[in-house]
């Protein structure tokens, strides 16, 4: 199976926010800046009221990467298109727990294709429900805004929902989990949100507004 790169933390620039028309040269300057994964946002105007990219653009995108894409699915029923995303060149594989109806099997199909498996939890999901799944998956995705848009304001529950999910992961002896956090995060919120526990910072609109790419991912890494 694929693995998630060893150091923590992980910046992972959200390439929602780039300039699609010059994807091949923003891939290419983020990585320079410093990247350590691209997260790839996929939405589906049915789980998330906006519509994205599909497996094409990912197979784009993945042309120009040298790091590990990073797939988040913000879409219904994703056993649908799991293979088609893997095949398009996805390294993470991320799935929503509102979703899926039958998790275990969908994790289980990730695994199949050769990838490491993500359950992303909305701000209104409980960190709890994860417990029967957390020994199964390589990590989990905490939003910190309701998914379906980038430049939304970071919700401060987030927080405490980074901390109880490690001390549950923790309590269960799954101490590899990855703990990643997606939305409004920014330099000026990352040390509290490294503090809580998490191991992986998605920022989309904070980097690429930056202007100073490889600044601002040394100022989140911290
Ligand atoms: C939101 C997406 C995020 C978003 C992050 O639905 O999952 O990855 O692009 O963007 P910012 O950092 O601007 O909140
Ligand atoms: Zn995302």
């Amino acid at each position: 199976m694929k693995r998630i790169p060893d150091a923590r933390p992980l910046i992972a620039p959200s390439l929602l926010s780039c300039d699609f028309a010059r994807i091949g040269e923003e891939i290419q300057a983020i990585e320079a800046a410093g990247a350590d994964l691209l997260h790839v946002d996929v939405m589906d105007g049915h789980f998330v009221p906006n519509i994205t990219i599909g497996p094409p653009v990912v197979a784009a995108m993945k042309a120009h990467a040298a790091r590990p894409l990073d797939v988040h699915l913000m879409i219904s029923d994703p056993d649908r298109y799991l293979a088609d995303f893997a095949k398009a060149g996805a390294d993470i594989l991320t799935v929503h727990w509102e979703a899926c109806a039958h998790l275990h099997r969908t994790v289980q199909a990730i695994h199949d294709l050769g990838l490491p498996a993500g359950v992303s939890v909305n701000p209104a999901t409980p960190v709890w429900l994860l417990k029967d799944i957390l020994g199964d998956i390589e990590m989990v995705l905490v939003m910190s805004v309701n998914p379906g848009f980038g430049g939304q304001r970071f919700i401060p529950q987030a927080l405490e929902k980074i901390s109880e999910l490690r001390n549950i992961a923790d309590d269960i002896g799954c101490t590899d989990l990855r703990i990643e956090v997606d939305g409004g995060v920014t330099a000026e919120n990352a040390a509290e949100i490294k503090r809580a526990g998490a191991d992986i910072l998605v920022s989309g609109s904070a980097i690429f507004k930056s202007g100073d790419y490889a600044g601002y991912i040394s100022a989140l890494r911290g």
